[in-house]
């Protein structure tokens, strides 16, 4: 229709074009990123649609370019500090106790999308996580979701580890994705949490929790070290192109260093 209108009818038909093969051409770059970021295809198209409706065509551009290159620079140079610190349940620990008005849950299937109020994990994640054996346990207010984690049985994942997992002794469980809800944190509600839940798991005969965190995550070491956990190991990852290489140095807990050298040295 534009070409039989004339020049300026021509130029808009090339222009809509021209817009269109670089939707397109956008829309190709954001699969292929998201697909190396996130495990499910679904999930990927979702944000990706979420994604444009946001931020719009030139917005997404930007930010699919900023995160090429991010991505670019992760996969030839990556280097990570991390802590893992360890709570030993057969220890005295001081007992922190939640607000009475917040009520902490063992999380099963039909609470999980209560997780979409907090920064954590997928919906999708969480059912192939709550599925596969892991726990979530959920603070709640009501039908607001104001802290979670999940406890790992028998094994936890592990980005440095060469299977990108570990196993774990009889006895020993693991935490992962500590989150307080942003408007509550600095309200000892993950120390709260972690403190009770630990009381739990020690009355179902667990012997210790292991977890680990970035060494510079303040909050985090804060709340764990409130609740009684010990530093046990430093670990690094530095990945040179596809080399990686994994460092783990000890705090004094001799026991857990030496298990932690035996699962994730490389
Ligand atoms: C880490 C996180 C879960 C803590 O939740 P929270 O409910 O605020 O934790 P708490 O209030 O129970 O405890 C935090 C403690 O750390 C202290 N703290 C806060 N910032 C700190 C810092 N920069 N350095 C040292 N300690 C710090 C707090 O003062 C508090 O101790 P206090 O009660 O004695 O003052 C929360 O900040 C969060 O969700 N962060 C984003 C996700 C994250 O980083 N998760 C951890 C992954 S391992």
């Amino acid at each position: 229709m534009y070409l039989i209108t004339g020049g300026a009818g021509f130029i808009g038909s090339k222009l809509v074009m021209h817009w269109w093969l670089a939707a397109l051409e956008v829309v190709g770059m954001m699969k292929e990123v998201a697909s190396l970021m996130w495990r499910s295809g679904t999930e990927a198209i979702e944000r990706i649609e979420r994604g444009l409706r946001r931020h719009g065509l030139c917005g997404s551009v930007r930010l699919v370019a900023s995160l090429a290159g991010k991505l670019a620079g992760r996969l030839l140079y990556l280097h990570q500090r991390h802590i893992w610190y360890e709570l030993d349940l057969d220890r005295e620990r001081p007992l922190i106790a939640l607000p009475p008005e917040l009520e902490l849950v063992r999380g099963s299937m039909d609470d999980l999308p209560l997780l979409e109020q907090l920064p954590t994990i997928s919906l999708i994640e969480a059912r192939r996580r709550l599925a596969s054996g892991a726990e979530p346990w959920i603070v709640r207010k009501g039908q607001q979701a104001v802290f979670s984690c999940w406890i790992f049985h028998d094994g936890m994942p592990v980005f440095a580890a060469r299977r990108g997992w570990i196993d774990l002794p009889r006895g020993v469980v693991g935490l992962e994705d500590v989150v307080t809800s942003p408007a509550y944190r600095g309200q000892a509600i993950a120390s709260g949490a972690l403190s009770t839940i630990a009381g739990a798991l020690r009355r179902e005969g667990m012997t210790a929790i292991l977890t680990k965190t970035e060494e510079s995550n303040g909050p985090c070491r804060g709340a764990l070290e409130k609740v009684g956990f010990q530093a046990a190991a430093y670990m690094s990852l530095v990945r040179v192109a596809t080399r990686p290489r994994v460092e783990i140095q000890p705090v004094f807990a001799r026991d857990v260093f030496e298990f932690l050298v035996a699962q994730l040295s490389r």
